[in-house]
């Protein structure tokens, strides 16, 4: 009787992992970790349960220069997936955190930036997860009790951090990071990629009209 059933995965978001090689991740984090070290001396207090962070200009930092190409390598290669890689993108902000035991990230976007990531410097066991949220409200209207929850009836995906790992997402995705159930600090470094002159470049309407219009050279 059925020819073909078919289902199909509309409108999905991607996340992109990118991972070091191991003896790369080291020197990298080697490095990255002794850098952070010098701006979080003096440590300012951290009122317990919230977390440290610097201010997000560490991008603009000689120091942080192979850092940054290494997300805008990444970056690079999340726009080949959306086939948008002819526009330039650029890191407008970029951060260390520091989240003490106990510490946390409760759920937030990251405004008026395209994409953006977080790189692991220093992950102890028991702070090794990031958890995106369903960035549809209405698919949590109703949620069924499943057999078990997969891609497609969950509302929330957990991603394991680990020293090393990059992770890109759209600005727009909610995301927390769990308490640090651990004894050590969780060392990570945040950033927002947005394109270059995007007015100039890549907000141009997505559609021609039925009357064609030569422009004056
Ligand atoms: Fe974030």
């Amino acid at each position: 009787m059925l020819e073909r059933t078919e289902m199909q995965q509309v409108f999905p978001t991607p996340l992109w992992i990118v991972d070091l090689k191991p003896e790369a991740a080291r020197a990298m984090n080697t490095r990255l970790m002794a850098e952070i070290g010098k701006l979080a001396t003096p440590r300012p207090p951290v009122p317990k349960g919230t977390n440290w962070q610097t201010d997000p200009v560490i991008h603009k930092l000689p120091q942080f220069a192979d850092f940054v190409s290494l997300v805008e390598t990444a970056a690079r290669g999340a726009l080949r997936s959306l086939r948008l890689e002819k526009y330039q993108m650029f890191v407008t902000g970029c951060w260390a955190n520091i989240n003490p035991p106990g510490g946390v990230n409760s759920s937030h976007t990251h405004p008026n930036n395209f994409l953006s990531g977080v790189y692991y410097v220093s992950i102890p066991q028991g702070a090794d997860r990031i958890e995106f949220l369903d960035p549809r409200p209405q698919a949590s209207v109703m949620m069924p009790q499943p057999e078990e929850f997969n891609l497609l009836n969950g509302n929330s995906v957990t991603i394991e951090a680990k020293d090393g790992r990059l992770v890109l997402f759209p600005g727009w995705l909610v995301h927390q990071v769990p308490v640090n159930a651990s004894a050590s600090e969780r060392v990570s470094i945040a950033f927002n990629l947005m394109f270059r002159q995007f007015g100039e470049t890549a907000a141009a309407p997505l559609w021609k009209g039925r009357i064609p219009i030569t422009l004056p050279k």
